[in-house]
């Protein structure tokens, strides 16, 4: 039927010999969006339902308490773009009968209906950032999704009255006529009375209780769009200005990013060399490698290798309906440890953070959060850094092509390794901090530029050591993102070409905290081919797999979902024993479709 599938409209399409034109040119977004999206203007049938979208992830963890709800925010996204944040006064619960919460969750929830691009947006309290997502691309019979967000470690801020920030740029006219109607619901989950068992000298310590304050490191409001720091180029550095308590024993920087235009697809940006020899002079170079440099006080104190988040009109924005790409509802935070550079920085006085991306392109949104936790039976911390090691970043880059044809091969190492030592009525405690990073990406160009083949892995180890008296406090973090991407464009005559497009996309992870670990594998595949003709892409399809599997202390969850054409073919959800007896302790929100909530239910024989 015509009627659901109707055709594409595109900005501006390159030339059909220019290289990857396929994902990146096509696709490449101008500060607005991405450049594909469907043209939704043929008739509607009044019997299609609206479809839920939704992003592949574990349900929150719950405390069986009965959480006190209220909605802080109920907006309608029209024409905002390069306008000031949309603000709310956020009031703490106070009339929860408890005000001891164990769990607290944000959800968004919003609807849309015509046509409109991707758009990306974040949501802050008091300028801490505490959520980063790009919205669902809607269609003409309109569209809900829900994101769902464990904000427990933003604990402090939520209990202070706080100005809530959104900035979402969409744009209205008569082509793009999409509105996001958007509604946020905070729910906060008074503690149990007999809570899970916690190791105590984790309790005593405080090491892994959220942080008693937060500062933003984001810029200040009233301003003209999101509270992002906008890195343009690779010698671009962003800088803030900060003072921390004297009293701080701990401190830990977690990081926003998300990439647009010219660097959305950095992971595909082909050598520079191969731009020159080619005369390809609009196409987004620098290499596919790209890493986020934190400084403080000019010393490189973090790195963050960015995983590679496809956004809802990405590469075949068929590829995302109803199953969005993994963290594309929710984009992944970054947290740099920095304890051992506290010696640094208690001394009352003001300090700067720089943010940097190296290799950027124009443009990248970054922002952070200061996460510290303060001795509350001393007024004064002392602390020393003892050893810093940070080995410059080693690339390497084989290149053989021959004119638009060829083979690229780019791979990277990073390794910080830091020790200091803080002096608390905790006692006098050494925090070693370790980060290695790999990065290897294989590029084939062929068929004359307009083939493009990538294969990259991105490993993270990110691994703190807190020497505690009486215990060792271990921190660690272990990520690989492999992504396959293959895309082609093959000329039909006529004008018009055949874009194909298959992924493999993977956020796999393996954590320690504290006495807590998990591990998770998560994959996603899709395929999807699109037929393009002058400026219209006239018709498509989208098919796209996920196989989700999670296991953690006490905790399990399995899901296998596939989609095709809009439609969920299967959906199968598993949660293992430990977890079936939290049974309605989970958070199993209305951004799962009907199918996968009933399949739960059935699991869990109710
Ligand atoms: C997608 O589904 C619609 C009906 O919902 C159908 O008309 C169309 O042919 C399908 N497209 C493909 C490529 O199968
Ligand atoms: C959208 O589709 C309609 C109906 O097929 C067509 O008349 C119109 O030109 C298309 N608009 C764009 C912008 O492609
Ligand atoms: C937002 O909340 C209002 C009031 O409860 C409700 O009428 C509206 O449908 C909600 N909108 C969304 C997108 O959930
Ligand atoms: C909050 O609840 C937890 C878990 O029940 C308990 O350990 C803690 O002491 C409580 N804190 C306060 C301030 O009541
Ligand atoms: C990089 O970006 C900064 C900030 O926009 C700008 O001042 C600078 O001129 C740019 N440098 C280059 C080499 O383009
Ligand atoms: C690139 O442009 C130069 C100057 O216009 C021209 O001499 C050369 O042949 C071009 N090279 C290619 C590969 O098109
Ligand atoms: C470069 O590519 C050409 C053509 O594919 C191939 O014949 C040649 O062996 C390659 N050279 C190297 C050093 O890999
Ligand atoms: C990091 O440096 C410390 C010395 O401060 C050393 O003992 C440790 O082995 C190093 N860690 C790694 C993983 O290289
Ligand atoms: C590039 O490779 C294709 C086959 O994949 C071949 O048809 C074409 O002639 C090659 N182009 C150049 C410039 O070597
Ligand atoms: C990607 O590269 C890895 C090794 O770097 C290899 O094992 C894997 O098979 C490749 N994947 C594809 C689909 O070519
Ligand atoms: C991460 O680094 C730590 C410290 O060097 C090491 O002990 C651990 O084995 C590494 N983990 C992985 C998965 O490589
Ligand atoms: C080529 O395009 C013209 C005009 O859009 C159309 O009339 C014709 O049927 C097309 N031919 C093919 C083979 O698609």
């Amino acid at each position: 039927m015509a009627l659901i599938m109707a055709a594409f409209f595109i900005f501006s399409l390159f030339l059909l010999y220019q290289p990857f034109t396929s994902n990146a040119n096509l696709h490449q977004t101008y500060l607005l969006g991405s450049q594909l999206l469907l043209n939704n203007s043929n008739p509607i049938t009044k019997d299609i339902p609206v479809t839920t979208f939704f992003q592949v992830t574990k349900p929150i963890k719950l405390p069986k308490t009965k959480p006190c709800s209220s909605l802080v925010l109920q907006h309608d996204f029209g024409y905002t773009y390069g306008k000031s944040p949309v603000l709310a006064h956020y009031k703490p619960p106070h009339d929860c009968p408890s005000q001891n919460f164990s769990k607290i969750v944000l959800e968004w929830k919003a609807t849309c209906k015509g046509r409109q691009f991707d758009r990306i947006f974040g949501v802050w309290l008091g300028g801490v950032e505490i959520l980063r997502s790009c919205t669902a691309e809607p269609r003409a019979t309109g569209i809900v999704w829900t994101v769902e967000k464990d904000i427990t470690r933003y604990t402090s801020m939520l209990k202070e009255p706080q100005t809530l920030a959104v900035y979402l740029g969409n744009l209205i006219d008569s082509t793009y006529t999409g509105i996001y109607h958007v509604n946020i619901t905070l729910h906060f989950y008074p503690a149990e009375e007999h809570p899970q068992h916690r190791k105590h000298a984790d309790l005593e310590s405080g090491y892994d209780s959220p942080a008693h304050l937060i500062l933003p490191i984001s810029r200040n409001l009233p301003l003209n769009d999101g509270q992002w720091f906008v890195v343009q180029n690779s010698t671009d550095v962003q800088l803030k200005k900060f003072s921390i308590p004297r009293n701080v024993y701990k401190a830990v920087l977690e990081v926003y990013l998300s990439p647009h235009q010219n660097d959305e697809f950095w992971y595909g940006n082909p050598p520079n060399d191969y731009l020159l020899a080619n005369n390809l002079t609009n196409t987004p170079g620098n290499g596919p490698f790209r890493e986020i440099v934190v400084t403080l006080d000019d010393m490189v104190v973090g790195a963050v290798f960015p995983f590679t988040v496809i956004y809802t009109g990405g590469v075949n924005p068929l590829l995302w309906r109803p199953i969005t790409g993994i963290g594309s509802f929710d984009l992944p935070s970054y947290d740099i440890e920095l304890t051992p550079f506290l010696g640094n920085i208690l001394d009352g006085k003001q300090h700067e953070f720089g943010f940097g991306v190296t290799n950027a392109l124009d443009l990248w949104y970054i922002d952070a959060n200061l996460h510290v936790w303060l001795d509350s039976k001393s007024l004064e911390t002392k602390g020393k850094l003892i050893e810093y090691y940070s080995f410059p970043t080693k690339v390497s880059l084989v290149s053989n092509f021959s004119a638009l044809n060829g083979t690229f091969f780019t791979s990277v190492q990073r390794t910080l390794n830091y020790s200091g030592w803080v002096e608390s009525s905790h006692g006098k405690v050494m925090t070693n901090s370790f980060q290695h990073f790999t990065f290897t990406n294989f590029m084939h160009m062929g068929n004359s530029g307009n083939l493009q083949i990538l294969n990259q892995t991105i490993t993270s180890n990110h691994t703190v050591y807190h020497n505690l008296p009486s215990y060792i406090y271990t921190d660690t973090l272990y990520q690989s993102f492999p992504l396959y991407l293959y895309t082609d464009n093959v000329d039909q005559g006529n004008n018009s070409y055949m874009s194909v497009a298959n992924l493999s996309l993977g956020f796999n992870e393996e954590s320690q905290l504290g006495s807590v670990t998990s591990s998770l594998k998560n994959v996603q595949s899709g395929q999807g081919y699109m037929i393009v003709k002058g400026n219209l892409v006239t018709s498509g399809l989208g098919s796209t797999q996920q196989v989700y599997k999670y296991v953690g202390t006490g905790d399990c969850f399995f899901r296998n979902v596939s989609s095709s054409n809009y439609t969920v073919l299967y959906d199968k959800i598993h949660l293992c024993s430990g977890s079936q007896r939290q049974g309605s302790g989970f958070r199993f929100g209305r951004s799962q479709p009907f199918a996968a909530r009933k399949a739960f239910l059935e699991e869990i024989g109710i």
